[in-house]
């Protein structure tokens, strides 16, 4: 598992989040309604095809999370019994696209869904929770956050926009003439008129005033909880299904795929899909993404190992086969280098693989019931009593 993943889960699990396995071929229709018919999702990038069973089902291979874990939230029937979940997800998610760095058919996403909390504390809870991930990764990055209003408020929005393209129809692009009627929010994140949208109406300028506050409060809880943010009342996110809170995070080194966790509200989305009225909120990292700005950031995509043991000769080995289970007993990672191997070696070895330690037993070492623990960044070496081993690497101050 990718050391992105592995945070992420053990990230998910501190918030009091549960594991949710969601099938990879769903009805096609599933996405339609969820995604948006005029997302590009939908319309261009769907694996899409009828399977050969009775009714020809127009089935898809998944290219997000979230349809099928709000479907699976609704067959359960957690929207009436047990509304409040938190849930996360991991796996791959198909899209047609032109592959090039960071832009796969086959990705992988890390995603978290809230269920049943409607207020700002959740959104911030969220926001919080996807700074923490970046920041424990190491990779530089900005979060930008916006919100696109809600049911009540967005429909004029919308008639803004839409008054605003025709007046610009001359200047636009091909694709933006399309935008208008079919989905006009998805004019302000046209790249080619990325310059003239810059006059277009802004969403923040057409907030209701529960939307409004709501979004105050978001912005002050993030502030309160020194998370940096930037607001981007341009973004508008491309699937149809938020409102209120969208956001996005980008990583540095990725060029124009540097979005590397996105997601939002979408409290309308459960209802509109057959269940109760239940708020929702979420994000998904792409888990590829992630791996390529830490590489790029000069950070391991893969997290090393604590210490790497080596024995030297075979009394050794029983030895040092014991001392590796007693620290992955203590939870360190630990990888056991061949015994017939010169010491040379073996230590280029460990520090190929960047282990912090070498922990060395030697026929000595057995018969004193010690071993050596060289810390390979410091090139230091101390003797510890073998009991004493995982303690000593676990409390090592770090680099
Ligand atoms: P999305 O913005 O479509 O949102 O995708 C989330 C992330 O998946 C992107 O920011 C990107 O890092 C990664 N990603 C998307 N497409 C590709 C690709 N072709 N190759 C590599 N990485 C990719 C969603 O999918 C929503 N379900 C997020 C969400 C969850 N909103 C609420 N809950």
């Amino acid at each position: 598992m990718s050391l992105v993943e592995q945070r992420a889960r053990a990230l998910a699990e501190r918030y009091s989040m549960k594991e949710v396995r969601i099938p990879v071929l769903e009805r096609t229709q599933l996405y339609q309604r969820s995604t948006g018919e005029t997302s590009d999702i939908v319309e261009k990038q769907m694996y899409t095809f009828a399977d050969r069973d009775e009714g020809e089902t127009v089935v898809a291979l998944r290219p997000e999370g979230t349809p099928g874990v709000v479907r699976a939230y609704i067959e359960a029937g957690l929207d009436r019994t047990e509304p409040e979940q938190r849930l996360f997800y991991s796996g791959a998610m198909f899209r047609r696209e032109r592959p090039q760095k960071g832009r796969y058919r086959q990705f992988f996403q890390f995603g978290i869904e809230v269920f049943g909390r409607p207020d700002a504390a959740c959104d911030a809870e969220v926001l919080i929770m996807a700074d923490e991930l970046c920041r424990g990764l190491k990779v530089p990055f900005s979060m930008e956050i916006n919100s696109i209003g809600d049911q009540k408020c967005r429909p004029a929005f919308r008639e803004a926009l839409v008054q605003w393209g025709r007046a610009h129809w001359d200047e636009l692009c091909g694709d933006c003439h399309n935008r208008i009627d079919r989905n006009p929010l998805r004019l302000l994140d046209c790249k080619i008129d990325a310059k003239l949208t810059e006059s277009a109406p802004s969403s923040l300028d057409h907030l209701c005033d529960e939307c409004r506050i709501h979004f105050e409060t978001v912005k002050e809880l993030l502030s309160a909880a020194n998370v940096q943010f930037v607001v981007n009342p341009r973004m508008v996110r491309g699937l149809d299904y938020y409102t209120r809170t969208a956001f996005e995070v980008m990583a540095g080194g990725l060029g124009a795929q540097s979005t590397v966790v996105a997601g939002g509200r979408y409290d309308g989305l459960v209802e509109a899909m057959g269940g109760a009225a239940v708020a929702g909120i979420g994000f998904a990292i792409g888990v590829d993404r992630m791996a390529l700005a830490m590489q790029a950031a000069g950070l391991a995509p893969s997290a090393p190992p604590d210490a790497a043991i080596i024995a030297m000769g075979p009394a050794a080995t029983r030895h040092a086969i014991a001392v590796a289970r007693d620290l992955r007993a203590a939870n360190l990672y630990v990888e056991m280098l061949s015994p017939e191997r010169k010491m040379k070696t073996l230590l280029a070895r460990a520090a190929k693989i960047g282990a912090r330690f070498a922990v060395i037993i030697g026929d000595n070492e057995i018969a004193r019931g010690v071993v050596q623990v060289r810390d390979l960044k410091q090139s230091t070496q101390r003797e510890v009593a073998q009991a004493e081993a995982a303690r000593a690497i676990a409390e090592a101050p770090g680099e």
